[in-house]
């Protein structure tokens, strides 16, 4: 498939997908979405790929929202498919097997701000804007934003947000924990390569099992959630990777991991 509106671009293991409509702020509509779902269902499959970096063109918006002028033309027919395919490239998103982290570059409102709720990790850079105002068009978050929200900030603090609408800065959301850290606009992406590359020097298949542990079993009551764990840890027992992290510990040298 071409794209038109985004790019992926593979460097040692990451790859960087960029949505690229910064004349409309990068806003998410039909063709954009469906581009995002076909490029996330084959990076989660595509061995080559370990980690993800997602971000936007320019230095004003990550993503400004779903595509206003086509929601405008919606109808109670047309509406909840809509909702439910932006659900579905979300969903796609936070199952997808190896880190996905949002480097949140100027504006995440609306569906933007829903794009980064379902990475693993935000990071946002200094002028960045998050929000939800959707109430303020006469709709609500419909990609996620109303559960996504209140379990990464509290219910307190998310219906704050999409009860009165009102963008917060950088700073505010790396207060409340929306984001993980803020860095300035020019250093952002490096920075968040240097986490990810930190990441990827860790045990592959330990990585893919905290993802799924912490993604799956926080839906679970706390005793199921337990027992998924354990049941990934002892799977690790078994691992190359297992043998390898402990053994250059006690034999004091950098692991070698191979994610067998
Ligand atoms: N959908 C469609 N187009 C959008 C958009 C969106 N969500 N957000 C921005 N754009 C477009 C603008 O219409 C404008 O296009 P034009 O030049 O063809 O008129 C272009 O992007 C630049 O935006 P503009 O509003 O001129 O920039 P600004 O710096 O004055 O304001 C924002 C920036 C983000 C505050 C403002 O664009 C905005 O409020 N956007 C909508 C945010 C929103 O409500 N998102 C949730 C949608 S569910």
């Amino acid at each position: 498939m071409t794209y038109e509106n985004i790019q992926r671009d593979d460097r040692d293991g990451i790859a960087f997908v960029t949505v690229t409509r910064p004349s409309k702020l990068n806003a998410l509509n039909d063709q954009t979405i469906g581009e995002l779902q076909h490029c996330f269902d084959a990076l989660s499959s595509d061995d080559s790929v370990r980690a993800v970096i997602l971000t936007g063109e320019g230095e004003k918006a990550f993503v400004a929202g779903a595509d206003i002028g086509e929601l405008s033309t919606q109808t109670s027919l047309t509406a909840r498919p809509l909702a439910m395919k932006g659900q579905h490239l979300m969903d796609t998103i936070e199952a997808c097997p190896k880190p996905v982290v949002a480097a949140v570059n100027g504006y995440a409102l609306g569906g933007g701000c829903e794009l980064a709720l379902a990475c693993h990790l935000r990071y946002a850079s200094e002028n960045a804007m998050l929000g939800l105002p959707e109430v303020t068009l006469g709709i609500i978050p419909g990609y996620g934003g109303t559960q996504r929200l209140p379990r990464i900030v509290g219910r307190g603090r998310a219906m704050e947000l999409i009860l009165t609408a009102k963008p917060i800065d950088a700073a505010e959301a790396h207060r409340i924990g929306l984001v993980n850290k803020v860095f300035p606009q020019a250093e952002l992406l490096a920075s968040v390569e240097k986490i990810v590359r930190g990441i990827l020097r860790s045990g592959p298949v330990a990585v893919r099992f905290a993802l799924d542990a912490v993604n799956h079993g926080t839906e679970m009551p706390l005793a199921d959630g337990l027992n998924y764990e354990a049941t990934f840890f002892g799977l690790l027992a078994s691992t190359q990777d297992l043998k390898e992290g402990m053994g250059a510990f006690l034999e004091k040298r950098p692991a070698k991991f191979t994610g067998n």
